[in-house]
């Protein structure tokens, strides 16, 4: 495999795995961040964010992997350009991609350069944008790739590795071919295809994957009020090879730095070509209804929440990451502090960013100390610390033991058996 010289633009989640996996790949790859106190933990040899394998894989690559502030340090030696810089909602709803544009533009003259790869996920119509820019910059001699993640947080590294698919959308053969080049080692299919449907493609899989969850919500309400199980129903709907397992845990509803931002901006770039999806908005709508279902479980149980002391298990919006972002235990705080509740909360890895609602919530170091004296739990995250809690000890600390599972994680007959007013979702 030929090594390649690398230059990645952003140290976020998606610029570092992508970085230290091309690195274990044989590649010599400089990161650069604009944020001086990120290039700097990095260069002590810390990793700023937590995802297993990553911080063992920069370590074991530091010969190759190098993070700096300097563009031109970046650049001297970089045939290929990554960028993976975030793509936040803006006022308007559309994806920012000022971000983005700055990358590219700071690329003028880059010589060497031979190809642009686009990680972060961007509207279709983006690398047109792109390509016109880059000539604008003296860089028409550089081929333009969108070649979209699809790692989960958590497993990144592994996704990146071993991945289902890698897709290659490209304005110039050569560089396409370039970039599948750089993953000699990784045994995946290889998608190649024009530069507008592969940022669709990113787009698409997330919406998809978001309206399995929200059809499994869905599901999921209709059984509570009709008496069967979800977990049976959709245990067996996913049997059937055409349907699928995977994307139909029902839940608090999803949340994440990608689905909610993804779904949106696919709406808003669908209604920028005068296009309403109804599908699309109601997956969107299903979910913001999920998040707010724990509260009316809760005053079904306790009536008026105002008073009340309500523990929150888990805040990260999945298991395995300190990720706060669209949590949905969020909104469910500041749903709860709306009616006049107290609320406490134990996650084992998630910091909240300062400000409301978290400023208003107490946090604990142990989930026995969040319980101690409270009128109900919700489970949150569904962290493998809860399914391993002594919930008999647990009851005892409670001062009504009222608990709603957000995430189906415990077994309601043993908690109802313990003395939990239990409920979960869509289970009897
Ligand atoms: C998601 C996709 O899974 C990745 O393929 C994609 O690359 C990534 O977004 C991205 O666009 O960067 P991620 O947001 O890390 O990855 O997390 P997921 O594991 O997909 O979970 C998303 C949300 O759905 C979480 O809130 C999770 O609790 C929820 N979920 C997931 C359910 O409620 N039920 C399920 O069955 C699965």
């Amino acid at each position: 495999m030929a090594e390649r010289g690398i230059a990645v633009f952003g140290a976020g989640y998606i610029g570092l795995v992508t970085g230290a996996c091309l690195a274990e790949l044989g590649h010599r790859v400089v990161v650069r961040d604009i944020n001086p106190e990120r290039v700097r933990i990095l260069r002590a040899g810390d990793v700023p964010i937590h995802e297993p394998g990553l911080g063992e894989m920069i370590a074991r690559n530091k010969e190759r992997l190098t993070f700096t502030e300097d563009l031109d340090q970046a650049l001297a030696g970089a045939e290929v350009a990554y960028v993976c810089v975030d793509t936040p909602p803006s006022a308007s709803g559309d994806a920012d991609l000022s971000r983005v544009w700055s990358v590219i533009r700071s690329l003028t003259n880059a010589q060497g350069l031979r190809a642009v790869v686009m990680k972060s996920t961007v509207p279709v119509g983006t690398g047109a944008r792109a390509r016109v820019l880059l000539d604008e910059h003296g860089l028409s001699h550089v081929g333009y790739v969108s070649n979209p993640e699809f790692t989960a947080e958590g497993r990144a590294v592994t996704d990146f590795m071993s991945p289902d698919r890698i897709v290659i959308g490209q304005d110039d053969a050569t560089a396409g071919a370039l970039v599948v080049a750089l993953h000699t080692g990784i045994d995946a299919p290889v998608a190649t295809m024009d530069v507008k449907s592969a940022e669709m493609v990113k787009l698409a899989s997330n919406a998809l994957l978001a309206t399995k969850i929200s059809f499994a919500n869905e599901i999921a309400t209709l059984c509570e009020n009709t008496g069967a199980d979800v977990g049976e129903v959709l245990g067996a709907v996913g049997m059937d090879h055409r349907l699928g397992a995977h994307f139909l845990r029902p839940g608090i509803g999803w949340g994440g730095s990608c689905f909610p931002k993804d779904s949106e901006a696919l709406r808003q770039m669908a209604s920028n070509t005068g296009f309403h999806p109804q599908l699309l908005t109601a997956v969107i709508n299903v979910n913001n209804i999920q998040k707010r279902r724990a509260v009316q479980h809760l005053k079904d149980e306790l009536g008026d929440l105002a008073g009340k002391d309500i523990a929150l298990l888990g805040m990260a919006f999945k298991p395995g990451t300190d990720d706060m972002r669209e949590a949905p235990s969020t909104v469910l705080a500041g749903r709860l502090l709306a009616e006049g509740a107290q609320v406490r909360c134990w996650d084992p890895l998630a910091r909240p960013a300062a400000g409301e609602p978290w400023d208003s919530v107490t946090r604990f170091a142990t989930p026995q100390q969040a319980l101690d004296g409270v009128d109900a739990v919700v489970i949150v995250t569904e962290w493998p610390e809860l399914a391993r809690l002594d919930w008999t000890e647990a009851h005892t600390l409670m001062r009504t033991p009222v608990m709603f599972d957000g995430r189906n994680l415990l077994d309601p007959a043993r908690l109802r058996e313990i003395g939990f007013r239990y409920t979960s979702v869509g289970r009897p």
